[in-house]
Order: C-alpha cells, then sequence, then structure tokens
C-alpha cells in the first residue's frame, strides 16, 4: 500500500531514499516525504502532495537535503486525504517517521498523548508512533529500548521506520503482518518494502519477521524478536544491480508488460513441465492424489486466474475445486473436511487477506500453497509449499503479464493433478503440454489484435458502460476484462457468465451498449451466439472475441470481431487475456487516465 525506503552511511542519502521511493511508486503514489539527518544531526523534511516527482521538484527548488542517513515514504491514504499535511514523513520533537499499514488503537493512544500535552498537525494514525517514540526515547537510555516499548504498545498491521536526533546514523524498522526487510552493504544500512527499492550496494538482504524491530546503522543491523530478544533472521544476497526497471521502448509499464508476456509465460511453463518429453516436472512436490479438495484463496485478477484453474483442475483431474475471494473466506468460518489443501495465489505475496486466509487454513491443519510472483515474499515464507510464477517485476497497478504466468503454472498443476489422480494418461497428459505450450507462441500472435483494437477503443472511451460475457473458463476471463478495462480506464464495466443475461444484466442492454463476448468455436459456442443475438436484438454493439471459425460464424452477428490465433483449450484463456488487456490499455490510452498508475490503486494492497 505505501512504499518504505530508510538508508544510512551514504553521503548521497537523499537521492538515494528518492530513487527508492521511484522504485516503490506502484505501491501508493497519494504523496511522498523524505526526512535526512544533516551532519548536525538535525532532522529535515519534505513532503509533497501527488507522485515523487512533485517531491523532487521541491527538494530541487530548496537545493537539496544534505546528509547520511534518513527515511523516506510513497503514500496510499488510509486515515487522513490525501493531502501534503498528511503526508509521511511525520515529525514529533526529535523523532522523524514513515508507517505503512493500520494502527488499530491509535484512537486510544492519540488522546493518551494529547493528554500529555502533545499537539497533532495531521489525521492520520501514523503521526500517534512519532510522538510515542519522542516520549520513549525520554524514558530508555537505550534507544532501541525505547523502540520496542513503543513497538509493542501498537496493535494492527503495519511497517514502520523512524530517525531520531537522539540517536545519530541510526535508523528505526518495525514489522507486523506489512513487509519490511533491512539490508547492509559495506558501512551502509538499509530498510525497505521491497528489495527492488534497494542500491546496488545493499549485498545483504535481512528478512525480517512479524514482530521483530530492527537498528539499522552503518554496516550493522540489531534484530530484536517480538520478546525483545536479539534475533538472527534468514539473509539473502541483496538485488545487486537490480532490473533497472525502466519502460524500455513502451510508453506504460503496463504496456510493456503486456508484451513480455509470450516470454515469461513460455519462462513459467518451463519451470513446470519438461517441455522435451512433454512430462510435467513441478518446481516443488505437491500431492494431488491426497487431496479430497482443493480450496483456491486469492484476490481481484489472481482470484480470476484461481476462477479459470477451477474448471481444469476439476475436468482434468476430478479435483473437487472451490474459490474463495480472500476477504470473505476468513472470515466465514469455512467448513474444512479432512483432505482439504489450499492454494494461495498472490502476484506480490503481501496481499493482506490472502495473507490472513492462508494462516487459517495453517492453523486448521490444511496443506497450504503458494503460487506468488515474488519469492521471498511473506506468503512465500508462511506456506508449506512455494510455486513460482517467472513474470519478473510488474510495476503496472493493473496485473498481465502476472496473471497469465499464474494461468500458465495452473494448467500445469492441473496437468499434474490428472496424471497423480489417474484421470490423464502419459498421451493425454502429452496433449494437454502440447496445447498448453503452444501458448507463448499464440499470445505473441494475438499481440497483432492492438491495430484493430485501437479503433475498438476510441468507441469504447466514450461509453458510459461495457459488458464482458464468457462461458465456462471464459466467464473468469469476462470478470479479468471488465476488472482491466474499469481499473484503468474509469469506465464501469461487468463481467458475467454468458448464460446469466436472462436472469436480470439483460435489463441493461439500450442501443448502443458495448458487449464484448469471448467466443471461441467450443462446445458451448452455439450457446454464447444465442447470447449474442439476445443481446444485439435489444440493440447492444456486439465486439466479439473469436478464433477463426467462430469469427465466421458471428460474421453477421458482430460489430466487430477480433479474430484471435485458434487455441487449444488450455491456451485459450492465455491468449484472449491478451485481447481484453489491449481492449484495456488502448482504451485507457484515449481516455487519458494514468494507466500505470491509476487513481485510488496500489499495487500490493497489504492492508484490509
Ligand atoms: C489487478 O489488476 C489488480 N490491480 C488487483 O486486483 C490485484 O490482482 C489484487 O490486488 C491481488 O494482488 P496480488 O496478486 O498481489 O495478491
Amino acid at each position: 500500500m505505501c512504499g518504505i525506503v530508510g538508508v544510512t552511511g551514504r553521503a548521497d542519502a537523499q537521492s538515494v531514499l528518492v530513487e527508492g521511493l521511484r522504485r516503490l511508486e506502484y505501491r501508493g503514489y497519494d504523496s511522498a516525504g523524505v526526512c535526512v539527518a544533516g551532519p548536525d544531526g538535525a532532522l529535515a523534511t519534505e513532503r509533497a502532495a501527488g507522485k515523487v516527482a512533485a517531491l523532487s521538484d521541491k527538494l530541487g527548488a530548496r537545493g537539496g537535503l544534505a546528509g547520511l542517513s534518513g527515511i523516506a515514504h510513497t503514500r496510499w491514504a488510509t486515515h487522513g486525504a490525501a493531502e501534503e499535511r498528511n503526508a509521511h514523513p511525520h515529525r514529533a520533537g526529535r523523532v522523524a517517521l514513515v508507517h505503512n499499514g493500520i494502527i488499530e488503537n491509535h484512537g486510544a493512544l492519540k488522546a493518551e498523548l494529547m493528554a500529555e500535552g502533545r499537539v497533532f498537525v495531521s489525521d492520520t494514525d501514523s503521526e500517534v508512533v512519532a510522538h510515542l517514540f519522542d516520549a520513549a526515547l525520554d524514558q530508555h537510555a537505550d534507544p532501541h529500548d525505547a523502540w520496542r516499548a513503543v513497538i509493542d504498545r501498537l496493535k494492527g498491521a503495519f511497517a514502520l521506520a523512524a530517525v531520531s536526533e537522539t540517536a545519530p546514523g541510526l535508523v528505526f524498522g518495525a514489522r507486523k503482518a506489512a513487509p519490511l526487510l533491512a539490508a547492509l552493504g559495506p558501512g551502509t544500512g538499509y530498510i525497505a518494502s521491497d528489495a527492488m527499492a534497494l542500491p546496488e550496494d545493499a549485498a545483504t538482504l535481512i528478512y525480517l519477521e512479524d514482530g521483530d524491530t530492527v537498528v539499522v546503522g552503518a554496516g550493522s543491523a540489531d534484530v530484536r524478536d517480538a520478546q525483545g530478544r536479539p534475533a538472527q533472521r534468514k539473509q539473502a544476497a541483496g538485488p545487486g544491480v537490480f532490473g533497472r526497471v525502466d519502460k524500455g521502448p513502451f510508453r506504460h509499464f503496463m504496456e510493456k508488460e503486456i508484451h513480455e508476456q509470450p516470454e515469461v509465460v513460455g519462462r513459467t511453463i518451463a519451470a513446470y513441465v519438461h517441455l522435451a518429453d512433454g512430462a510435467v516436472n513441478l518446481p516443488a512436490k505437491v500431492d494431488f492424489a491426497a487431496m479430497n479438495r482443493l480450496l483456491i484463496v486469492a484476490c481481484g485478477t489472481a482470484a480470476y486466474a484461481g476462477m479459470v484453474a477451477r474448471y481444469w483442475f476439476e475436468s482434468l483431474a476430478g479435483l473437487p475445486t472451490e474459490v474463495d475471494i480472500a476477504s470473505e473466506f476468513r472470515y466465514r468460518d469455512p467448513a474444512f473436511s479432512p483432505g482439504d489443501a489450499a492454494l494461495f495465489i498472490s502476484q506480490s505475496g503481501e496481499t493482506a487477506d490472502p495473507l490472513e486466509a492462508l494462516r487459517l487454513c495453517k492453523a486448521a491443519g490444511l496443506v497450504t500453497i503458494a503460487l506468488t510472483n515474488t519469492a521471498h515474499s511473506t506468503m512465500a515464507r508462511e506456506a508449506d509449499i512455494v510455486l513460482p510464477t517467472l513474470a519478473g517485476p510488474e510495476i503496472g497497478v493493473a496485473s498481465t503479464k502476472a496473471f497469465t504466468c499464474q494461468l500458465s503454472a495452473l494448467a500445469a498443476l492441473a496437468i499434474a493433478a490428472g496424471a497423480q489422480r489417474g484421470r490423464m494418461d502419459a498421451q493425454a497428459v502429452k496433449g494437454a503440454i502440447a496445447d498448453l505450450s503452444a501458448a507463448p507462441r499464440l499470445m505473441g500472435e494475438a499481440l497483432s489484435l492492438r491495430q484493430g483494437v485501437d479503433a475498438l477503443a476510441l468507441d469504447l472511451a466514450r461509453s458510459d458502460i461495457v459488458l464482458f460475457l464468457g462461458r465456462n473458463s471464459l466467464f473468469p476471463l469476462a470478470l479479468e476484462g471488465a476488472l482491466k478495462l474499469k481499473e484503468i480506464s474509469y469506465i464501469h464495466a461487468e463481467g458475467y457468465p454468458a448464460g446469466e443475461l436472462k436472469h436480470g444484466p439483460i435489463a441493461l442492454i439500450e442501443e448502443g451498449v458495448a458487449v464484448i463476448v469471448l467466443a471461441p468455436m467450443d462446445a458451448l459456442f452455439d450457446k454464447t451466439r444465442s447470447s449474442i443475438e439476445q443481446v444485439r436484438a435489444r440493440g447492444a454493439r456486439v465486439i466479439a472475441v473469436a478464433d477463426a471459425a467462430a469469427a465466421v460464424a458471428l460474421e453477421d452477428q458482430s460489430a466487430l470481431t477480433l479474430v484471435t490465433p485458434d487455441a487449444g483449450r488450455l491456451a485459450t484463456p492465455l491468449v484472449m487475456a491478451v485481447a481484453v488487456q489491449l481492449i484495456a490499455y488502448l482504451t485507457a490510452v484515449h481516455k487519458g487516465t494514468d494507466v500505470d498508475q491509476p487513481r485510488n490503486l496500489a499495487k500490493s494492497v497489504t492492508v484490509e
């Protein structure tokens, strides 16, 4: 939700902090700020509403902030409007502090502090922690003791970083159910929400655990656990020259990531199957034969990938499969049965609701499997089994390549389940792998739909509502197409099962309403065609996304047909995903919205 960076031991502290914010901006971009401890130890702060660029401009105008250590933050507003006065860092006496998450007991703490005469200038919960730390420094000789005492009083999910004029050169960090890691370089120390914010010299990553506090100095890190005891934590090599993630020749990260799909989907498939001998070769052992039921839990686009996979797990493997939105699952008191297993899908591996759902399942004794694009994420560290998607860093807030990499991994898992459960013989496995393995090439061909989509997108950009229809494994694709369109173009869009129209949604159809129908020539094509006839009869402007045979059958039925390359049943959702992504992307470009960082959104929803 928000991005945090801390640094010490760097003469260019400000520029390291601002560059770190740029790389974390996908996490939230309502406002940004930095605080640097000057050579005399005095803290100097600059903040700006809007994006990191606005902060850079203000820093430039004042000649920058000199110093060796500091903290920085890019915000996605939870408490308090997205205005400068609510921007982080928050100051309180000798302290500056940044925060990601929610302090649930901030009201009571604020009342206590106000009774002690402390004055608050923002509407945020975070400012309370700054005052608590400033007060605690007077009660503890050791600044880490003071910091620990503060953290022990907080309830909620949070990642924090702070500096104090009483502790020059030290950066304080804490994490509880929100991502934060520490890192060390030669004579330097760092704290960050995500390793990708770190500079090249951050050679050693230190993975903090929930409840930990850390005090980072120039080349040193003192970690304490929730009980205040010194703790040794898992370490890993730093990101190095971490994928200098940039847009390359593309206009937006989302456009670049749509075009990266053939490559990264191919890479993911290769991590799950032996293409040469057409056999499944999972990156981790998963015993599908022992499962009586598979519970898939995720949010947003990741949940739609799970919904597609349900069709595959049940039809290929006969494995009863349910898909839950994580924020519903964790509170519905699910009725678990022996032999249940839970699969969590998350690009970031830090989304709050699937993480809590994972903990619920783990406590109930289920095998927990994480399918994630972020190898060192909290979800990857807590699940029993970790399965990767190899999409690479996905910066665009709207998920594209991560989604199709999820689909490709899930398809391989469904094939593995079919083989393990005796539902697919070697021939069937080979055929399914051939189907899936064609996806990268076919997705590459689908990218050429762009020309046809561009004209359509100009038209769609003027729409007030757009419906997406699909059947079977393309119904979740209809949901995904609607989500893509609404989240980056702000046009109201809905996805429905095509067969559901007559149960109410058809009332939305009137002259000119755009209806996008995912219509491959499959066993259900005739039923999809009748859905098209129903909406056309009421004036809808039908855009069909269809393979060649279906396009011919629909030539007098649709105002426009986007012809996708012929694909098997596993590759079809991946190929059609490219079409719906291009529709959303080009419509948003025509609308002039902020494609990579749409309003109100953040890439990783680490709070409820
Ligand atoms: C995707 O376009 C959305 N931005 C959003 O729904 C996202 O898929 C969801 O927040 C889940 O994120 P995760 O995969 O990192 O858990």
